[in-house]
């Protein structure tokens, strides 16, 4: 039976962003049509006041957390500080307030980075809090393990119903395809299609290409969260956050080969080996919410020809 009704008032914080809108877009084709969705302008996350006034007004009864600061390696060692108090005040105002507002279930996202960095591949959720963390990346790891600490203490201790889920990377619609801040994937998309339309012989890619990552579609995301919030309650003293993911991963060579082909690159792709690799694997041990009855539908293939098609579609604009 579901837990979550078409009666609801959803709360969606973050829907401007990339995962929000695709959580948004999968809560519309479940027909869950009764969503608030402010925007930062509408109330700033970090304003404990204004948090607390919206709720009163609002009386939202099921809320999505997906509101986050974000960024890459770059931003985040040189903005520690923002990136660790952000996203605690972000998540320490909303959660707490969605508790003592009465707001009947939670959703929190997190991200595979919460795991330490030398972790067994696949990474189980048991994974976490056993060894030290990536340093490049840790002040938002740290904001986001209180976040699922603090879902986790709501509930033991008042029964307030909280999960959390953690995706590995997202690629899709929404993405951000800056040229120096953006995840791996976006930047390939970027630079496979730039080097197409100038008909550029070869594209350089950093490092061997060896290393091992694991890509979801954000509409997929979007579908695991909505299937969370329908079906799954935590059993007592059980995990209350899960991974999600596809289960499969592939070499960051065979996907710069997908990106070329999606693009329509024909010439050659090098790989500059005195560029550093990261580490060698990062897949999530998706089996505990797969055993909920939950999969992944969206191919490579398929997501990234969309993805391109869309970015394409973006750049003609
Ligand atoms: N992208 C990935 O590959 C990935 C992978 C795993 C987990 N996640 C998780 O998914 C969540 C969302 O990530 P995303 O990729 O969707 O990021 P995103 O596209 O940057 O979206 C983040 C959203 O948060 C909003 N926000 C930030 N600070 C705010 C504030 N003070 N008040 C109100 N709104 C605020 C932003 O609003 P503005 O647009 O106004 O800035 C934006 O809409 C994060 O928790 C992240 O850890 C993402």
């Amino acid at each position: 039976m579901s837990l979550i009704t078409s009666s609801d008032r959803f709360a969606i914080f973050g829907a401007r962003g990339m995962a929000g809108s695709a959580i948004s877009r999968a809560l519309e084709r479940s027909s869950y049509y009764q969503q608030l969705k402010p925007s930062r302008q509408d109330l700033d996350l970090l304003d404990p006041l204004a948090v607390q006034q919206w709720f009163a007004e609002e009386q939202p009864t099921v809320v999505v957390l997906a509101a986050a600061k974000v960024g890459g390696i770059h931003a985040n060692v040189t903005y520690p500080a923002d990136f660790l108090l952000q996203n605690l005040k972000i998540q320490t105002n909303v959660i707490e307030t969605a508790w003592r507002s009465g707001v009947r279930r939670l959703l929190f996202l997190g991200s595979s980075c919460i795991y330490p960095k030398f972790a067994d591949q696949p990474i189980k959720e048991e994974a976490l809090l056993t060894g030290a963390l990536e340093p490049t990346n840790e002040w938002y790891a740290i904001a986001k393990i209180a976040g699922i600490k603090l879902c986790d203490a709501l509930r033991q201790q008042h029964g307030f119903d909280a999960i959390s889920l953690m995706p590995t990377n997202l690629y899709g619609p929404g993405d951000h395809y800056h040229p120096m801040n953006s995840h791996v994937l976006p930047a390939l998309i970027r630079r496979f299609h730039e080097a197409t339309k100038c008909n550029a012989p070869s594209v350089t890619c950093w490092g061997s290409g060896t290393p091992k990552r694991e890509f979801l579609h954000v509409d997929d995301l979007g579908e695991a969260c909505v299937f969370a919030l329908k079906y799954w309650k935590p059993v007592e003293n059980g995990l209350t956050y899960l991974n999600v993911g596809t289960g499969f991963d592939l070499t960051i060579r065979e996907l710069a080969e997908a990106v070329a082909s999606a693009t329509g690159f024909t010439g050659t792709i090098k790989w500059d080996t005195n560029k550093p690799d990261g580490t060698p694997k990062k897949q999530l041990d998706v089996s505990a919410f797969s055993k909920l009855g939950w999969k992944a539908k969206t191919s490579l293939a398929d997501g990234l020809a969309s993805t391109v098609a869309l970015f394409q579609e973006l750049q003609e604009d």
